[in-house]
């Protein structure tokens, strides 16, 4: 199987789990970064192709890495970030089977989910579906969970479908909100078990581990 990872951003998701690559944690995946720099860096530098070679951490650490980075820079012509028709024939070009978002701002235009059917994954930083949709991305989240009141947070990998954070819920770790945490402190935490839930399950769905139950709900299926 073969494995893309979108980012925009820091990367450190990305890194994570490029390195669990390297230590054998999946078995018969290949592993592509698929950097689609549009947000950060697009404002910074409007530049697409300069930004390409500068600032994300993601990108950064892909080139040192050697991993293949496409770069689809935002377009003047349309709202679209990228034609996902041709995004797709990139994708088959380098047969990716399965894609993870992995702080990737952007909606995914559905022409890429209608060919990825079931085999693109999110990650968010919160317990799906509370601090999530539009608008609830980075700090923002963070704040919201400690404004709330709330006891726990954590991250969801869940499906991507045509809207922000609604797709079937994959997994979840649940994380405790202290009461004197700051939201650079909440992320830190949440992030930590980010890294290794996006390890585990994108293995599992390399290894497809993955059953759906009938009413449409996905399930990852221990080993043993
Ligand atoms: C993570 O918190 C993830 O949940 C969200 O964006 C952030 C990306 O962080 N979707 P990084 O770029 O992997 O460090």
């Amino acid at each position: 199987k073969n494995l893309a990872v979108f980012v925009s951003g820091g990367g450190s998701n990305f890194r994570s789990i490029h390195e669990a690559t390297l230590n054998g944690t999946y078995q018969d995946c290949k592993f592509y970064g698929i950097i689609v720099l549009f947000l950060i860096c697009w404002l910074l530098f409007y530049n697409p192709m300069v930004t390409y070679d500068a600032d994300c951490g993601g990108a950064e650490y892909a080139r040192g890495k050697g991993i293949p980075v496409i770069v689809f820079p935002k377009r003047k012509d349309t709202e679209e970030v990228f034609s996902a028709e041709d995004l797709v024939i990139v994708l088959r070009s380098f047969k990716v089977d399965f894609i993870l978002l992995a702080g990737y701002l952007k909606l995914i235009p559905a022409a890429l989910i209608q060919a990825y059917p079931k085999a693109i994954l999110n990650i968010h930083p919160s317990l799906l579906p509370a601090f999530g949709g539009k608008g609830y991305y980075g700090m923002k989240v963070h704040k919201a969970v400690i404004a709330s009141g709330a006891r726990y947070s954590g991250p969801t990998i869940h499906y991507v479908d045509e809207q922000y954070d609604t797709g079937r819920i994959l997994a979840q770790r649940v994380v405790p909100v202290l009461a004197k945490d700051t939201a650079e402190e909440l992320a830190a935490r949440v992030l930590h078990e980010e890294h290794k839930l996006y390890v585990e399950v994108s293995a599992a769905l390399c290894e497809e581990q993955i059953t759906w139950r009938e009413d449409g709900v996905p399930l990852i299926q221990s080993k043993e």
